[in-house]
């Protein structure tokens, strides 16, 4: 259970928070790269509880600049991109991709004051299939090189989408282990469409043993199952600061998932969610069909709270835990969004299995803490020769008998390092 002021301060991102600030201190993506093409339209985009515009000027080049005019607060995703920049529809003050304001076409000469305008701008890249920005202060940081942005574009794939909670109930869900084994439980033999597994041979129907391990970019989090063969399965997944969850999804060393939980504001927030295989191409049409049978033009689950996230009783047993589909993310949206768009943390009851829960909103406490006594925020990488990755992991796999999950993982790092 949490206090009503951590709770405040664990879910508010608007600018001048706490949280805000700490998740301010990272890139952050805003939209796929297939949302804003060459050539695509200016797009409205919320961020942190901040309304900008997306787009690219006439050379091409990304901006992402306040939504509306500092004229008169037209919005401007309805503007003209010409002339090195995006026009206001309602007096035509022209703005580059930087925020400046380079012509007042309605001010007669000698009256223009572009000068004095300077228009909220925020940096812009784009890396793995993704436009990421950075609205915080000072010199933008490095985007961690994680294997699900820099492999081959045929060997992974960024999709977004919307839940309406606040972005730490998402976070929540992707690094709990214990949820799996009960929401996500599916019929012995049923493989997942997108791991394409069969989860429960390999993790059976026991709760896991669940442990965390801190790290310099957050936390590792063990999930040692019993699996029906007899052996230990263990998924190492991680939590990486401020927002960040790497699941591993049971797919052995073939690859994993990345997942980024950024606030719209506080009470809804974007998923991105990062698909990869180290060796072989991903099925992209097989995933794209799968997410368009999933996700709305809307990128809200088609499951969703106002049609009770469509769930068929007479499935439920045997074939499903939840009754709700073979789409795992739907099943994560029911869990989330029906906790209320801020959960009342003050009115839960957490128990063993919720370690990784508490360890993160701690790790996220403490930050906020160190923050507002002037360090700088954990696990943010500046140069690749002082990169806190070095020690990332992210795989799943059966153990040998003499180990424990923590041994385990040791091994595989010391091999790792050998083999480079
Ligand atoms: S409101 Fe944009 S130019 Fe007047
Ligand atoms: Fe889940």
């Amino acid at each position: 259970m949490l206090s009503r002021a951590n709770n405040d301060l664990l879910t508010q991102t608007g600018p001048g928070t706490p949280g805000g600030k700490l998740l301010r201190s990272y890139w952050q993506p805003v939209a796929t790269s297939e949302e804003m093409p060459i050539g695509g339209d200016p797009m409205p985009v919320r961020i942190m509880s901040e309304d900008l515009v997306l787009f690219r000027d006439d050379q091409n080049e990304l901006g992402l600049i306040g939504l509306h005019c500092p004229h008169r607060a037209t919005d401007l995703s309805y503007g003209r991109v010409e002339d090195g920049g995006l026009r206001c529809l309602y007096h035509g003050w022209l703005f580059d991709r930087h925020g400046n304001c380079i012509d007042q076409p309605a001010e007669p000469a000698g009256r223009k004051f572009c000068d004095r305008i300077k228009h909220k701008a925020y940096p812009v890249q784009e890396k793995g299939g993704v436009i990421w920005t950075f609205m915080g202060s000072g010199e933008p940081p490095l985007i961690p090189e994680f294997q699900f942005l820099t492999a081959p574009e045929s060997n992974r794939i960024a999709f977004r989408t919307i839940l309406k909670c606040n972005w730490l109930q998402s976070l929540e869900s992707s690094t709990d282990p214990a949820h799996t084994t009960y929401l996500h439980r599916i019929a012995l033999g049923n493989r997942s469409i997108r791991s394409g597994n069969d989860v429960r041979s390999l993790r059976g129907t026991e709760m896991p043993k669940i442990d965390i391990e801190p790290t310099a970019f957050g936390t590792r989090i063990f999930a040692l199952h019993n699996s029906p063969n007899g052996k230990k399965y263990l998924r190492i997944n991680n939590y990486v600061y401020p927002c960040i969850a790497t699941p591993s999804t049971s797919t052995g060393d073939a690859g994993y998932q990345g997942r980024w939980y950024v606030p719209i504001d506080d009470h809804s927030c974007c998923v991105f969610e990062f698909i990869y295989r180290h060796a072989q191409p991903l099925d992209k049409d097989a995933l794209r069909k799968f997410r368009a049978d999933n996700v709305g033009p809307d990128l809200r689950h088609v499951r969703r709270q106002e049609n009770r996230y469509l769930q068929d009783r007479a499935l439920q047993g045997e074939t499903s835990f939840s009754g709700m589909g073979d789409y795992f993310p739907a099943q994560d949206a029911f869990a989330v969004e029906t906790q209320g768009e801020i959960q009342d943390r003050f009115e839960e009851h957490l128990g063993s299995t919720d370690v990784v829960i508490t360890g993160i909103r701690k790790m996220l406490l403490d930050a906020m803490k160190r923050m507002e006594a002037g360090e700088a925020a954990p696990g943010v990488v500046r140069s690749n020769e002082q990169d806190p990755f070095g020690d990332f992991i992210c795989t799943s796999g059966f153990i040998n008998d003499d180990e424990d999950s923590f041994t385990h993982c040791q091994r595989l790092l010391a091999e790792r390092k050998q083999a480079n």
